[in-house]
């Protein structure tokens, strides 16, 4: 079955909106990993604007599962990353301004400073996640850099309102996670997903993981957290 791995940083955010000490991010882990999740996300964003410096720690503590840390390709995030070991790095990139993550890496321009970066990862025996889109080019460059995984931007296939859009988005997703496994990376995919768009991207077999926030949480604030999850995980088993 397609793992579930929960983006928990709406927690952190509620709490920033007060300044306040809760609701803890920390608190979330153990209800996900007893609802039936395979790992948590979070992104230490360089303004901290939600997940800070000490959730990650007590995030790295407390996660039995897998921990997977967004984060963009700066030194002092590899410093972070180095000392934290969370099991998975995905590296995004990252604008001060934006709202949330607003498309994929463009190795193209990127993969010069990734080939100096990564490695210093992978030494500490953290693998290493590229958010891309669905494209063949950058699948390729991130063979060329030897990550073991991409995570496929599903964030225009989320957005397309017109199902001719949503065909051939999905099409495009479709066809890059068979290409990126015929190239030997595991894949995994995330961004905009919900209980209703999830269930096409279910279909896509080579995708191992989907990373989902938003959605979730939102859920979570009318029937709880352990219920969304259990929720999402019945579609991701109807899909199996
Ligand atoms: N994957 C990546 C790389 C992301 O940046 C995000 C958003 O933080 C997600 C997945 C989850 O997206 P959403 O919150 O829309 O489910």
């Amino acid at each position: 079955m397609t793992k579930l791995c929960i983006n928990i940083d709406h927690v952190a955010t509620l709490r920033e909106a007060r300044a306040a000490n809760e609701p803890d991010p920390v608190h979330t882990v153990s209800v996900c990993e007893l609802a039936g999740a395979s790992g948590i996300v979070c992104h230490l964003r360089e303004d901290r604007r939600h997940i800070n410096d000490r959730d990650l720690r007590l995030l790295r503590e407390v996660t039995k599962t897998k921990l997977d840390l967004e984060m963009a390709a700066t030194e002092e995030m590899k410093t972070i990353a180095r000392e934290v070991l969370p099991e998975l790095v995905t590296l995004v990139p990252e604008r001060r301004l934006e709202l949330t993550t607003e498309g994929g890496l463009d190795l193209t321009r990127s993969h010069l400073h990734l080939r100096d970066y990564i490695p210093a990862l992978q030494e500490k025996e953290i693998e290493v996640s590229l958010f891309i889109d669905p494209v063949k080019t950058q699948i390729e460059l991130a063979r060329d850099l030897g990550v073991e995984y991409i995570e496929i931007h599903t964030g225009e296939y989320a957005n397309a309102i017109r199902e001719k859009d949503v065909e051939r988005e999905w099409q495009r997703i479709a066809e890059a996670a068979r290409y990126a496994t015929s190239l030997g990376l595991k894949v995994n995919a995330g961004h905009g997903l919900n209980y209703l768009n999830v269930q096409r991207i279910l279909e896509i077999k080579e995708i191992g993981e989907m990373s989902i926030g938003h959605s979730i949480l939102s859920r979570a604030i009318f029937v709880g957290l352990d219920r969304a999850v259990r929720d999402m995980l019945d579609i991701f088993r109807l899909h199996a």
